[in-house]
């Protein structure tokens, strides 16, 4: 086994392969001047199992074709098996037609990792796992919330309130309280389908005087995540943090949700950000370790 860690995620992928004890390949990546992307691997892939790690966060099209770019050369250079880890999984929130018309964006991506060969793929706390089972191509979503978790209670959060965002998220929550064991809930969210505008159910939180960790799946625009910090801080909550495995942070989300009086954002390495304080490293490894 080989792991080729991919232009977006060189850390990373360098990280996995030091905990897995496997051999890295090195690309060599450029940019022509039109800004197309030049990938060339430095090490022989015939008959091995490869592993290339390439998260799809923002800049995610460029990222997502270096991937299509880099399976398809394994495939053509007669690599074993290829897996796709991919920490961050692009597109995953278009996970069905909501309206007509409207592109299954997840489906379209996964096809066409198929296309380009890759058997299987493994990638962390996906938008919507369900579906990731319905998909052409075997994927493995793993959970990275007991690693957030842990941190929180390794900074002294034991005992705080552990709280996800929406009803479907609330098995988070749940993962999150058997590290935490300070009990967990959930806010109900509802998204306009055309606006996108968030709203969050007005809840009574046992929060009063409380830790509170406020965990989701990702933060972009920082939207969800601002209104629930504002809820909680408005029923007494002492310290309120904000955790996430994808912090995307667009724009100055990272600052509008301080300034909605967070007291920290956490999140994870599947996405470079200045919140990145929790490596996914140890997950994928132990998955890569399992051979599954
Ligand atoms: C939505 O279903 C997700 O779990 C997140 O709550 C959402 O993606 C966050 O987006 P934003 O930060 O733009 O509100």
């Amino acid at each position: 086994m080989i792991v080729i860690p991919g232009p977006a995620s060189q850390a990373l992928g360098q990280e996995i392969a030091r905990l897995a004890k496997l051999q890295v390949a090195p690309i060599e990546t450029k940019h022509f001047p039109d800004g197309e992307s030049r990938i060339r691997f430095t090490k022989n892939v015939e008959n091995e199992d490869v592993i290339i790690v390439q998260t799809t966060s923002p800049p995610q099209n460029e990222n997502l074709l270096q991937l299509f770019l880099m399976a398809d050369n394994a495939k053509d250079l007669k690599a074993k098996s290829i897996t796709a880890v991919i920490p961050y999984f692009a597109y995953a929130r278009q996970d069905q037609r909501f309206r007509y018309g409207e592109t299954f964006s997840v489906k379209t991506i996964v096809d066409l990792l198929a296309k380009c060969g890759v058997n299987q793929i493994i990638t962390v706390n996906s938008h919507n796992p369900k579906i990731l089972s319905t998909l052409s191509v075997p994927i493995q979503d793993l959970s990275a919330v007991n690693l957030l978790a842990s941190y929180f209670k390794r900074q002294g959060f034991d005992g705080a309130l552990s709280l996800s965002l929406g009803k479907k998220a609330v098995a988070m929550a749940a993962e999150a309280d058997k590290v935490l064991q300070g009990g967990y809930d959930y806010i109900s969210t509802r998204r306009d389908r055309v606006t996108g505008k968030v709203t969050l159910e007005e809840k009574t939180l046992p929060a009063k005087n409380r830790d509170v960790v406020i965990f989701d799946d990702i933060i972009s625009s920082g939207g969800t995540m601002i209104k629930a910090v504002e809820l909680v801080k408005l029923q007494d909550a002492r310290r309120v943090y904000a955790a996430c495995v994808h912090p995307l942070l667009i724009g100055d989300a990272r600052e509008k949700i301080l300034r909605s009086g967070a007291d920290g954002i956490v999140g994870t390495n599947c996405v470079s950000s200045p919140v990145s304080i929790v490596s996914v490293a140890p997950l994928i490894a132990e998955a890569l370790s399992r051979g599954t």
